[in-house]
């Protein structure tokens, strides 16, 4: 069974959106699993410090590596098991990193404030890892976002494992558009070729579509699918 272990100063976030539909069925199921950890639980005074100011100067609180390493401690036995702290400067998320994490289980650190020592992170092993280029206020919703694209990679989650095999990233193409009922909308006719019946046709379309939207949308992207192509 796939875990996480999300360790974070505020866990009454958790579940959150992973806590309904396909994932709280997979979790029954037993398909993976979430454990929550509360870093401040292991802060070593009676005012459950978890910050302090910078060394050096500066504006802002930054995390202690002494009880963040604490709270790592107490709760992974296996010493092999990654750690992952998600930060603005990590190595960017994707969906090849998320294929690469499926397979073994996971510990996450939520960062706050200014973000957390740098001794924690040489000490203790730990890979950086960003959601994007933008700066949130804490991790928690990265963490949310890198468990959220895991557990839908685990055979037995989604009702249709097939539809991931034609979703945006794969192959690095960006997905084709996709129309349901009703056949006519707002003078907006659903394409011809996809009610066509031929599926060999479609099949083209779509490819044809993928391409053209990955092309102008992602460079970086098409030159990858072109490439392997
Ligand atoms: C306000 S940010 C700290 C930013 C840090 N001072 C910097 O400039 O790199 C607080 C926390 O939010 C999380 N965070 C912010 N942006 C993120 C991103 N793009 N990806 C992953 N985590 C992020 C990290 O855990 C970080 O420690």
């Amino acid at each position: 069974m796939w875990t996480a272990r999300v360790f974070t100063l505020y866990p009454e976030l958790f579940p959150g959106p992973l806590g309904i539909g396909l994932y709280k069925k997979a979790q029954e199921k037993k398909l993976w699993s979430l454990k929550v950890i509360d870093i401040r639980d292991y802060a070593l005074d009676k005012h459950k410090t978890v910050d302090d100011t910078l060394f050096g100067g500066g504006s802002g609180m930054l995390m202690k590596a002494d009880v963040t390493a604490s709270a790592l401690d107490k709760n992974i036995s296996n010493e092999k098991e990654r750690i992952i702290y998600l930060s603005p400067k990590g190595k960017k998320f994707d969906q090849t990193y998320a294929k690469k994490i499926q397979k073994e289980n996971i510990n996450i650190i939520c960062g706050h404030f200014e973000g957390i020592d740098q001794r924690l992170l040489e000490t203790r092993n730990i890979e950086e890892v960003s959601i994007g280029d933008f700066v949130l206020s804490g991790g928690e919703v990265g963490a949310m976002a890198l468990i959220d694209t895991v557990v839908r990679l685990i055979p037995g989650v989604l009702g249709n494992y097939n539809s991931l095999m034609d979703e945006t990233f794969e192959d690095n193409l960006l997905e084709y558009p996709q129309y349901t009922k009703p056949q006519k909308w707002e003078k907006k006719d659903v394409p011809d070729v996809l009610l066509s019946g031929d599926h060999a046709k479609i099949k083209g379309w779509r490819l044809d579509q993928s391409e053209s939207i990955t092309r102008r949308r992602r460079p970086d992207l098409w030159e990858k699918y072109k490439k392997i192509k």
